[in-house]
């Protein structure tokens, strides 16, 4: 496989970072992942755009989006799937190990790769996932993505280690997100999920069901829920670039609604539909 790093596109195995690097002495960085359908980056400019803002969050310099889509696109020639994920990295580059920032001239560390990706079977999404809550213990700057993912990694792993697909964070009662993905409930035929605000990842794909449940005039609320709210959903669902969109049928070990429901089944075919037309 090849990887773009800093400006160039080499093998796999030539791709040589630092251990003096920020990203891995102290997850001094920020990421991105882009679904590809089709051979097609999906919303590539909302991707580019929440990049620079992370950038911003974390005082990084400007780094050119042109170059990024560039190196992207070159990436993209080199791959020969229909689906895939590209995984963005930038981290505040290479300096012996110091907290504070490294001179304005050390260049941030830029890696970019692009995998085969297979999404969730029809049977999976038919039969929805299980997933259990845990305490939101994340810090308050959530809608940073950065790659400091230990709080996320730690809860996947509990939800492994439980038998469940995935947790879902909880912070004062309300619910905020999963670990890779944010959370959608529809009660009462409202669709429900929880506002922008410091303590979620503000996810594309949030954003594009959204604007799909628009288009089909459903009713929204942009309200946190509670946890006792989705146990008592019609249907509770994740969506994310990876995710798309996946029903969620158990909470806690208990049962939601009765089947994986028909709103996220169908708002998952119009994103497909969204995706491969675009493409
Ligand atoms: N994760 N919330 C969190 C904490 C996430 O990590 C993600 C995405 C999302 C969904 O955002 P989007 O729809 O823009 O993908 C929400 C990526 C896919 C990951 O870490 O692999």
């Amino acid at each position: 496989m090849m990887v773009y790093l800093n400006g160039k596109l080499i093998d796999e195995t030539a791709a040589c970072i630092s251990f003096d690097d920020r990203g891995f002495l102290f997850a001094d960085g920020v990421y991105e992942v882009v679904h590809i359908y089709s051979r097609q980056f999906f919303e590539w400019d909302r991707h580019m755009a929440r990049l620079q803002r992370s950038l911003e969050g974390i005082y990084l310099p400007h780094v050119d989006n042109d170059e990024l889509t560039q190196g992207a696109l070159t990436l993209l020639d080199r791959f020969d799937g229909d689906e895939g994920m590209l995984y963005l990295q930038i981290t505040r580059g290479v300096h012996p190990r110091s907290h504070a920032f490294p001179p304005q001239d050390v260049a941030p560390t830029i890696l970019m790769w692009i995998r085969p990706h297979q999404s969730f079977s029809a049977e999976t999404i038919q039969q929805g996932v299980s997933v259990i809550t845990v305490a939101d213990d994340r810090w308050a700057k959530v809608w940073i993505k950065t790659i400091g993912l230990l709080p996320n990694v730690l809860a996947k792993e509990k939800a492994h280690k439980l038998g469940v697909f995935d947790a879902v964070f909880v912070r004062d009662g309300m619910v905020t997100e999963a670990t890779s993905a944010n959370i959608f409930i529809v009660r009462q035929g409202v669709l429900q999920t929880h506002p922008v605000t410091n303590y979620i990842l503000p996810g594309i794909t949030r954003e594009v069901v959204l604007e799909l449940a628009r288009d089909r005039q459903m009713p929204i609320s942009l309200e946190p829920f509670s946890v006792e709210e989705m146990y008592l959903a019609e249907e509770v669902f994740l969506t994310g670039t990876t995710t798309e969109i996946l029903p969620v049928t158990q909470v806690d070990n208990k049962r939601i609604g009765t089947q994986a429901g028909g709103v996220s089944v169908s708002l998952l075919e119009a994103l497909r539909q969204r995706a491969y037309s675009v493409s």
